[in-house]
Parts: C-alpha cells; structure tokens; sequence
C-alpha cells in the first residue's frame, strides 16, 4: 500500500534551543544541522534571526551549509523581524519564513490589547510581506490549541488567499486531548476554502504528556506536517519528540503514513544532542531511552530470549540501538543468569546454573545491578573449578 508522506519540521535547534541552560554556540548548530540532513528531516528550523546576532548567524550559516533541506527561520508578526529572517535565510537553496501571531482569546486580549478583526490585518500583513522575500511563507496562529474554530478557520481562509504554503496550528500550551486537536485539524480541513492549496501542520507542546498522541490525531485527520524536536525537548515540558512521532507511523502501517527519517540514525542522533545541549535523556524515555530496549524482569527476561516480539514491538536494530539488553538484578530468573553468564563465555550445565543462581541471587540483593566482571566473581564464589569455555 502506497503511503501519504508526513514532512518532518525539525525545531531542535529553535523551539527546542529555548530550553534553560541549553543554548548552543553556531558550530554546535552547524553539527545537530548536518546531522538533522542525514536523518531525513524536511525542514530545519534554524532560529529566530531578529533575537540576537548568535541566532542570525546560525540560520544564515546553516542556511548556507545545507543542500537538500528547507531552511526556516521564526519571526514574529513584525516587518523587521521579517526583513532580518528574509536577509539570514538569503544563501538557503529553499528557504521558508515562519511568521505568525496569538489567534486565542487571551492572546488578543492581554497579549496584544486588540480585536479579531485587527488580528486578522497583521497576520495578513505579515504574510504578504514575508512573499515579497521568499515563496515558501509559513504562517502559525499562536495558541490555536484554545482558539475557537471558527475563528481560526477565518484566519487560515483570508491567508490562503495571499499565497501561505503552510498552515501552522500550534498547541503552544500542551492543553488539547487527542480528540480535540484532531477534530481541529478536520474542521480547518472540512471548512477552509481552499485549503488544499497549504500544507496544515501540528505543533504540538508535552504540558499534559500528549504531545506525540496530538500530532498523531493531527495526521490521522489530514495535517501532513508534524513539528517536533530530538528528545521533545523544548521549553517546559517540551515539544514533541520526533523519534516517537516516526516511529508510531512506522510501526502502524494501517495509518498509511510515513516519513523519509532514516530511522537507524535515531538513537545515534538523540546521544549527539543530548551530549551537545547537556539534556541528559530520561532513561524510560521512549525509543531512545537507557532502557527502552532493557528488560529486567525474570519473567519478561525468560520471554525475549525466548522470543524478542513477546515483549518488544521495535526491533532496536532499526531505531539504532545495537541489541536488546537483559539486565541482571535480584528479580531476574535463571534463564536471564545462564544467557548473560554464556555471552560471558561460561556454558553452564543445569546443576551448575543451579547453584551459580543461588550465589547470585545473594550478590543481586546487595546492588542495583550485576554486571559481566561480577559473574565472574559470583562463578568463582560458587565453584572455582567452572572455566569459561570462551574468552
Ligand atoms: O508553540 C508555539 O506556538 C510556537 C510558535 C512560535 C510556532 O513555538
Ligand atoms: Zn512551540
């Protein structure tokens, strides 16, 4: 079955960049940059160029470095902001603009102290200038996650007109279910004319933990841009996490999605970030985790070895990860002690392991986790007379 293609919009090194303590320096950037190309993304948002002149540089260097990537740089619904991107993004082979404004309720009132009517005259503003510079012109309506439909398909309508390529609906505050961003993404689909002209794309923040949940229902629902970081990282509790987002399509062929990530650079591309940016990645985080691939339990230790799908629906050889791992700790079973004491090179007989186990669970007891070299002292202790049959 043919697939529809979900462009990946990759904001690391933007949205995910405003994280405290983790600003980068332009050759860090121009590094995460050429990996993001290898990886597969479609779209690297560089930067907001009028921030600072670190963040003009960056974008104008990256802008420079890559070949097969659009370039994006943020700006704000601001002539100037507009002009500054336009000139960083001037050597891209295919550079976007990213401009845009609140469209909620509460960012009209106390953000800007101004009306629907007005909102709608800057956004169309804004697009139309950021044309003048570039074709490709993103638009995001800031909050769109508490943004009534009406008015947000209002606004999506009157920018269609002046050329948008892409139609960003954003859940800057992380407040949508599923449902509800997914119903978003089909009324706009359902009600704006014209909309086959823009691509809509999901932006989706982790508030509540749904980030990756949202942008799904966004896809399933007829978006075909999802925006994510490397590790969800990103302000607060971060953005969505582009690993998760590529894997669900690939491991539910039934949604008839996918994107061109070559998926077995994920692990290796989330170590690199995270050792670039200081984020350390939660052990328990999906994909990429520590132990997103480590199992410890006697029962579903005695299950992989038997069988790897009994409890692991990715193979780690496609996301990057070498192997799956069976951690010894006390509440690991023989099966995991004997296949764990063979990689060490000792093949034990049944009355062996027998006795090997009951040391083993002794030693267990006392640490967090036994290791190779502490096999070895817990066969020692048992029975010196056992020699490993491989080095
Ligand atoms: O979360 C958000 O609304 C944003 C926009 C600036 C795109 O990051
Ligand atoms: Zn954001």
């Amino acid at each position: 079955m043919s697939k529809d293609k979900v462009q990946i919009f990759d904001t690391t090194l933007r949205d995910g960049e405003q994280v405290p303590g983790c600003k980068l320096g332009t050759e860090q950037k121009l590094i995460i940059a050429e990996r993001l190309e290898l990886l597969g993304v479609d779209v690297i948002e560089a930067g907001f160029p009028v921030s600072s002149p670190g963040d003009f540089k960056s974008v104008s260097e990256i802008a420079k470095l890559v070949k097969n990537v659009t370039v994006c740089g943020l700006t704000r619904a601001v002539k100037k902001d507009i002009e500054v991107a336009a000139e960083a993004l001037k050597y891209a082979k295919r550079p976007r603009i990213h401009t845009g404004i609140g469209t909620s309720a509460s960012h009209i009132k106390y953000k800007f102290n101004s009306n629907k009517e007005a909102i709608i005259e800057r956004a169309v503003e804004a697009v139309k200038y950021a044309k003048t510079f570039v074709e490709d012109v993103e638009f995001y309506a800031e909050d769109a996650g508490r943004t009534d439909n009406e008015f947000l398909a209002r606004i999506c309508e009157e920018l269609i007109k002046v050329g948008v390529t892409v139609l960003n609906i954003p859940d800057t505050t992380g407040y949508c279910l599923p449902e509800q961003y997914g119903a978003k993404i089909k009324y706009l689909r359902e009600n704006v004319k014209g909309i086959h002209k823009a691509t809509l794309s999901c932006h989706c923040h982790n508030d509540l933990g749904l980030a990756t949940a949202n942008s799904i229902a966004g896809v399933v629902n007829g978006a075909r841009q999802i925006e994510c970081t490397i590790n969800g990282i990103g302000e607060r509790a971060g953005n969505t996490s582009l690993e998760e987002v590529v894997m669900v399509m690939r491991q539910h062929p039934t949604l008839g999605l996918d994107t061109d990530i070559n998926s077995k650079l994920l692990f290796d591309t989330s170590k690199m970030v995270s050792e670039t940016m200081g984020m350390m990645v939660q052990p328990n985080k999906a994909i990429v985790g520590a132990n997103a691939f480590a199992h410890s339990s006697g029962i579903h230790q005695d299950g992989v070895i038997k069988n790897r799908e009994t409890y692991e629906i990715i193979d780690p050889a496609d996301v990057g990860v070498t192997e799956s791992s069976i951690v010894l700790t006390a509440r690991s079973g023989r099966a995991a002690l004997a296949y764990r004491a063979k990689l060490v090179g000792y093949e034990l007989t049944k009355i062996q392991l027998d006795a090997v186990y009951q040391e083993f669970l002794k030693f267990a007891d006392s640490k967090k986790e036994v290791l190779d070299k502490d096999i070895d002292t817990i066969i020692a202790a048992t029975d010196p007379t056992i020699q490993k049959v491989a080095p």
